[in-house]
């Protein structure tokens, strides 16, 4: 061998190594393994908060059913939930192909409280398999230990369902990176006198930030938090933007008075019927008929929250159509 072969022969083992190294490294340190300290009891009022949180709040119920396009911000068909199968693909912009997974006692039977806690706030199954952050569970990270525990027990008094999703898969480099996105368990100190700090635990766990701030590449802009101004494509080609929710008042929700605010909410309550969605109308996914199941209390402490926040100016034009 020439010198120079033995070199590159060397520099490439070298880099093989490293990358192995690595790779080894991602599989052994990550995910994060640590099972949240929480207990479950069964009671009425528990698994009545459960069903609130998961089904007006924190929207578990929302993403891991089948939604009904036919209607204006795709409610829930009813009979499918909790039974999975949404996918968050290539085509809406996600770096691999997503299914919400089947959460009925049908696939969960056999995991602990612990089990089913890790994978809400830290996104890790049961087998140790880490979630990509389509489910906001770093937002859930902050969930009271009493919610958390509540929406646990809500779960398994959903109806069984059979119905097997098909697997999650992502693309290369997102698998590894993936891995280092699962974190720990921190649940927010809440002040209950003060509907601010109320307000602000319900935005947070409510996952509003996920879809009302910009990213690139899944990290929030710097100063741009829930200014809105991001795209979410719909399969026909049409585009929603997210509104701007700060308190600026050309742009975004300053202008709005606390009734304004809580009835744009109950607009969208089921009970009034579903909107029909209209072929070149705008349409949405910001879940209105889940959230507006929502207290108007609770309305009203996120309205105050929303208050305090940094206003910023942006402009956002909430809706394109489809150019096809
Ligand atoms: C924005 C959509 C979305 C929301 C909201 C959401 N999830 Fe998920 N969830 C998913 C997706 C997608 C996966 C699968 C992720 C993957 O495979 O990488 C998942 C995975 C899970 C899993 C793992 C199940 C398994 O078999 O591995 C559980 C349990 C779960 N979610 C429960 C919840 C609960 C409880 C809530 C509410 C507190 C919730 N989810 C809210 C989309 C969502
Ligand atoms: C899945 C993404 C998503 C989530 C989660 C979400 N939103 Fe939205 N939101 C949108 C989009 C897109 C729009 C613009 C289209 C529309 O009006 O629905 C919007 C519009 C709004 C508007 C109307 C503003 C206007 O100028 O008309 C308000 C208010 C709002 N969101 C508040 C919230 C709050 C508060 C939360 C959390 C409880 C939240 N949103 C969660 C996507 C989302």
């Amino acid at each position: 061998m020439s010198r120079w072969v033995k070199i590159l022969f060397i520099a490439l083992a070298v880099v093989f190594f490293a990358i192995a190294g690595g790779v080894a490294y991602l599989f052994a340190a990550f995910p994060y393994n640590d099972y949240p300290d929480i207990s479950v009891s069964t009671d009425a009022g528990t698994v009545e908060r459960g069903r609130y949180l998961a089904n007006h709040v924190t929207v578990c119920v929302d993403c891991h059913s089948e939604r009904d396009w036919m209607y204006f911000s795709g409610p829930i068909k009813p009979g499918t939930e909790g039974r999975g199968g949404e996918r968050f693909g290539h085509d809406l912009g996600f770096p691999g192909e997503f299914y919400a997974r089947n959460i009925t006692p049908a696939a969960l039977k056999d995991w602990s409280d612990q089990d089913i806690g890790r994978a809400i706030v830290s996104g890790v199954s049961q087998n140790g398999r880490p979630f990509f952050p389509v489910m906001p569970y770093p937002a859930y990270a902050n969930l009271k230990k009493s919610d958390l525990a509540s929406i646990i027990a809500y779960l398994r008094t959903l109806h069984p369902i059979d119905h097997t999703v098909s697997a999650s898969s992502a693309d290369f480099p997102m698998n590894l990176i993936l891995r280092t996105i699962p974190g720990e368990y921190h649940p927010m100190d809440v002040d209950d006198n003060d509907p601010v700090s109320r307000g602000k635990y319900l935005v947070t766990v409510a996952g509003c930030a996920e879809c009302h701030t910009p990213a690139d590449k899944g990290k929030k802009l710097p100063g741009m938090d829930l200014a809105g101004g991001f795209p979410f494509p719909f399969p026909d080609g049409s585009i929603v933007r997210s509104a701007n929710i700060t308190p600026d008042v050309d742009t975004g929700i300053g202008g709005w008075d606390e009734k304004t605010f809580v009835q744009r909410f109950k607009k969208y309550d089921p009970s009034r019927g579903y909107t029909p969605a209209v072929q070149g109308e705008m349409n949405t996914y910001m879940p209105w008929t889940m959230y507006s199941g929502m207290t108007e209390s609770d309305l009203k402490d996120m309205y105050a929250y929303l208050r305090t926040v940094k206003p910023v100016k942006n402009p956002v034009r909430h809706f394109t159509a489809s150019q096809k």
